[in-house]
């Protein structure tokens, strides 16, 4: 009896077109990967970079299991602390340009404990509504007043900031520098210009920009030139890094202060020494190997102009364009106008030989197709998705 909503929940589910379930990847990752035993090309990953499979990480995480073991046994303050931990923090300090670092299990605990440690009952919180769910639900862990600002809108934040601030102790604006289901970047500079004014902090989440925007691949932060101005960067190590787990960086103070005060991070065993490893070669590979982000972004442009054919081309001059929302990053995103219209063309494509899921509510408000590109798919790959979809969309 006490347990019969369940049911009756997951009957609700299911009638929105919203039921999910995982499906099971049965071969190594890549461009091409094989899904329940059967090959397709690969535009969904997060391994943007394609090191998630590389020899370096793999070699990484075997030698720090052999020297370490496979567990940490305890939190990082009691018996998990190791040297590896400080080499990560450092070196992801390094690449971020920033004093300090701290590494968590994960981005989203990163996330939900570090607004838990900084902000409290007399806060604000201000979200761009399309932030990830481990921003708005550290937001809601908080106990601060959260409120959400429109999508990257600028005048809409400083309306909130002027009518709200004044009534809070501190004050935090939280966005993702590419937004993970739409692919856009947020005015991180006006934003962090607002916080100036209006005496504010900000916690930018790099997930999908770190190893993809930036000259050296530190994210939307450097990429738009405020590297050195005062901000408090997370990002995860599973995206681009190709290992597991989250970090923040920022100043001394912060980290400091972190360690004392983020519930997620006291209270939670220390990252695995193969996680840590691995995370490790994968950042001396975005340092050393600045081709693989060139790679990335020739794709982005390719898949770019499959899209949206030059019309002085006269070889594609007939090709109708692919609508997508604006993205200035490694995800392009195609709308759909109902669940299963998504669906749909996802089934197309998976029979067309490329696994590029649906999207569907509740992740997102209205239903796409999230491709991602990597920088290791072949110009091939990305041609034969762009014809795969255009045939869709012709019928
Ligand atoms: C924007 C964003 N923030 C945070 C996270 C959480 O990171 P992690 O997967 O390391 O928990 C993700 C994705 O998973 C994300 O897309």
């Amino acid at each position: 009896m006490s347990y019969d909503w369940l049911q009756s929940s997951l009957k609700t589910i299911h009638k929105a077109g919203w039921y999910r379930t995982p499906r099971t990847i049965t071969s190594a990752v890549g461009n091409y990967i094989e899904v329940e035993g059967k090959q397709y090309i690969n535009f969904s990953s997060n391994d943007y970079l394609g090191l998630a499979n590389d020899s370096r990480l793999k070699n990484a995480a075997i030698d720090a299991i052999q020297s370490h073991g496979t567990g940490t046994t305890g939190s990082r303050l009691v018996t998990g602390h190791r040297v590896l931990h400080d080499q990560l923090e450092q070196n992801i300090a390094a690449l971020k340009s920033t004093e300090a670092a701290l590494v968590f299990s994960s981005g989203y605990s990163a996330n939900i404990g570090t607004i838990a440690a900084l902000m409290g009952k007399r806060d604000l919180i201000l979200n761009d509504q399309y932030n990830h769910a481990s921003l708005r639900n550290g937001s809601a862990l908080s106990g601060a007043s959260s409120l959400d600002y429109q999508h990257c809108s600028m005048s809409n934040l400083r309306e909130q900031l002027e009518k709200h601030r004044s009534h809070f102790a501190k004050c935090l604006i939280l966005t993702d520098s590419v937004f993970s289901m739409d692919g856009d970047l947020a005015p991180l500079s006006e934003i962090l210009d607002l916080a100036v004014e209006f005496e504010s902090m900000v916690l930018v989440d790099e997930a999908h920009g770190t190893g993809v925007l930036g000259r050296s691949g530190a994210g939307g932060i450097e990429a738009c030139g405020c590297t050195n101005r005062p901000v408090i960067q997370m990002g995860t190590l599973s995206k681009a890094i190709g290992s597991l787990g989250g970090y923040v960086a920022g100043s001394s103070i912060l980290i400091d202060f972190l360690k004392n005060r983020a519930p997620s991070w006291i209270y939670t065993t220390a990252l695995s020494p193969a996680d840590t490893a691995a995370a490790l070669a994968g950042i001396e590979i975005i340092r050393t190997e600045p081709e693989r982000r060139d790679n990335l972004w020739h794709n982005i442009r390719l898949l770019q102009n499959q899209f949206n054919p030059d019309q002085f081309n006269q070889t594609k001059i007939n090709q109708t364009k692919i609508q997508t929302f604006p993205s200035d990053s490694a995800i392009v995103c195609i709308p759909q106008p109902t669940v299963q219209d998504a669906l749909k063309l996802s089934q197309h494509l998976q029979n067309s030989g490329i696994f590029a899921p649906a999207i569907r509510p509740p992740t997102v408000p209205t239903s796409r197709i999230r491709l991602t590109l990597m920088a290791t798919h072949t110009p091939d790959q990305i041609e034969v998705l762009s014809k795969a979809i255009r045939s869709h969309l012709s019928n």
